[in-house]
């Protein structure tokens, strides 16, 4: 299953390992192989600036998708977006909102909070798969989620199974399970943890994959974002250390460094079937042209 076929990519990973630098650069790779991309954020549209609409051109977001090239759109999940939606999809006519929310069914559902911000996320997402052009046809081909930490990921991934557990039957049950039809789906969905070559960000991600698993969210891999670059072949490598033995010097921390991502990495690989993709330490201000080279080319290949 190719990267590109899928519709929905969880971009996850603890805060500042790469993630929204690695959504943007993946944004981009995959509207220039010409599918229509929409990449999103979760939060507050009148939260003001945003990280992942300033990699992509934008300073702030708004709930509806803002074009940015041909193939490419940015916007912000946002939960009352989702909430409303539901209800129109469910009931005819405005008025009629305000006598659902008294239902007993549907305020049973709402008192299931914490999961009434998840629920809106969830059902806004749901909102921008199903949107579909003239030619019916989906107006967003790829979607790229930047998460938010970890906790949220897996409140927002499990959701379908806890609410469907609370209220089985109904429009609220239907309109989940078509979300999971996408969600759980490994031809259309995949979550993504990105992580860093360092013992602490191995462990935690794959104590991530464990937790992705349990809520049945397919995974696509491990993006091992800022490996270190060894420049040496192996018997330059000996020849360096017999000297660094000799003169232990400077260059001996650059050393460390690539030999501690080759630990790390082989304890990721050690730890889980995933796809593992390693994308480069970027010495450069803006990494996101060379790491959208190096993803542009990864998702022609990429299984
Ligand atoms: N491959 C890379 N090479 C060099 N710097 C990187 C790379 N990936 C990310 N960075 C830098 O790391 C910092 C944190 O990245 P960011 O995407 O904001 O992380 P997160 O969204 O996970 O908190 C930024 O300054 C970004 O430019
Ligand atoms: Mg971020």
């Amino acid at each position: 299953m190719r990267f590109l076929d899928r519709r929905i990519h969880l971009i996850t990973g603890k805060g500042g390992v790469g993630r929204t630098t690695v959504t943007a650069a993946l944004a981009r790779a995959a509207a220039r192989h010409g599918r229509r991309t929409l990449a999103l954020e979760i939060g507050d549209p009148d939260g003001g600036y945003s990280p992942l609409g300033r990699l992509l051109g934008r300073e702030t977001l708004s709930e509806t998708p803002a074009r940015l090239s041909q193939h490419l759109s940015v916007a912000h999940l946002w939960a009352p977006v989702g909430h409303e939606g539901f209800l129109r999809s469910v009931l005819p006519g405005g008025p009629l909102i305000k006598s659902a929310l008294k239902s007993r069914a549907l305020r049973k559902f709402l008192d299931a909070a914490p999961s009434f911000h998840e629920m809106g996320v969830f059902f806004h997402l749901l909102l921008l798969l199903e949107a579909t052009r003239e030619d019916g046809q989906p107006e967003h081909e790829v979607i790229l989620i930047d998460m938010p930490a970890t906790g949220h990921t897996l409140a927002l991934t499990g959701l379908p199974d806890l609410l469907l557990g609370l209220i089985p039957r109904g429009p609220v049950a239907k309109a989940l399970r078509r979300g999971q039809a996408f969600m759980n789906n490994p031809a259309q969905a995949a979550a993504w943890v990105v992580t860093l070559p360092e013992q602490l960000p191995v462990t935690e991600s794959l104590e991530l994959l464990d937790g992705l698993a349990r809520t049945q969210v397919p995974i696509g891999g491990v993006l091992l974002n800022r490996y270190p670059d060894d420049p040496f072949d192996p018997e330059e490598r000996a020849a360096l250390d017999a000297f660094m033995a000799q003169h232990p010097a400077q260059g001996g921390l650059a050393l460390k460094r690539i030999d501690q991502a080759q630990g790390a990495a082989d304890r990721l690989r050690a730890g889980t079937d995933a796809l593992i993709v390693s994308l480069p330490e970027v010495w450069v201000d803006d990494p996101g042209p060379v790491l959208e080279a190096q993803l542009h080319a990864a998702m022609r290949r990429t299984p």
